[in-house]
């Protein structure tokens, strides 16, 4: 199971003074050397963590995966088409939002997606599609043409009690679907050391995308080691 690190808040933190410090390019590099197997951004389209050149920069040093998270608009297509991330996850994107708050309106939107998709990988670019954990969804997806799925996994991290793993239950209901239509399935948002091994149980799940409780831990103890401790969990379960 791969661990794509999510860089986003250290360019939060630069962003607060608007100045160089911290450099989300230093940060990958470390969140490399403590053993991530890719490194995700999200270039939001009010730039408010993560600027162009971060995305240009990490595309140049980055050796492994480097996965470009982005709203399917014509500007975000250009600048992924130019920049030409090993992958790109589509997300929805409201202004006013704190961090991703769902999935992707993959049925009311599905024209739509379905066209970005395809310029995307036309390209060569694999697209990966951030979706509910919805049955319905994943059908869409493959509908739309996209690679894989991310399930988004909010729910299952914001359950408490029973609710834990009735949620579990609904990703990995969502996930074997998506196994078996051929789609590859990642899974994020949410997770953090206790919650992700829930997670590593559900059998097929190629990739985990991690950024909150990575750089939380990081702030504390450091990149490198912070990423290597989430490696060391994921693998031990
Ligand atoms: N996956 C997607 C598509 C996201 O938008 C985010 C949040 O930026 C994450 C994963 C990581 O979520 P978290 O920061 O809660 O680990």
């Amino acid at each position: 199971m791969i661990l794509g690190v999510n860089v986003d808040h250290i360019a939060t933190v630069r962003q607060a003074r608007l100045g160089v410090e911290p450099d989300p390019v230093m940060a990958a590099t470390l969140a490399l050397l403590g053993g991530a197997d890719g490194i995700t951004v999200h270039l939001r389209e009010d730039r408010r963590h993560i600027q162009d050149r971060d995305v240009r920069i990490l595309r140049e040093v980055v050796p492994c995966e480097l996965n470009l998270e982005m709203a399917a608009t014509e500007e975000m297509v250009r600048i992924a088409l130019e920049i030409r991330p090993d992958l790109v996850t589509l997300v929805p994107e409201k202004r006013i939002e704190l961090t991703t708050e769902g999935g992707l309106d993959v049925m009311g939107q599905k024209e739509h997606l379905k066209e970005t998709v395809k310029k995307i990988s036309g390209a060569g670019i694999p697209v990966s599609l951030f979706i509910n954990p919805s049955i319905a969804d994943i059908d869409i997806s493959k509908e739309i043409g996209a690679d894989m799925v991310e399930i988004h996994t909010g729910l299952y991290a914001n359950a408490s009690g029973g609710g834990v793993k009735d949620e579990l239950q609904r990703v990995t209901e969502v996930a074997k679907m998506a196994g078996n239509l051929g789609l590859s399935i990642n899974a994020g948002h949410g997770l953090n050391y206790l919650n992700v091994r829930g997670i590593t149980s559900i059998a097929g799940i190629r990739g985990l995308y991690i950024g909150h409780s990575i750089i939380s831990r990081a702030v504390l103890v450091g990149m490198e080691r912070a990423v290597k401790e989430m490696k060391e969990t994921i693998g031990r379960f």
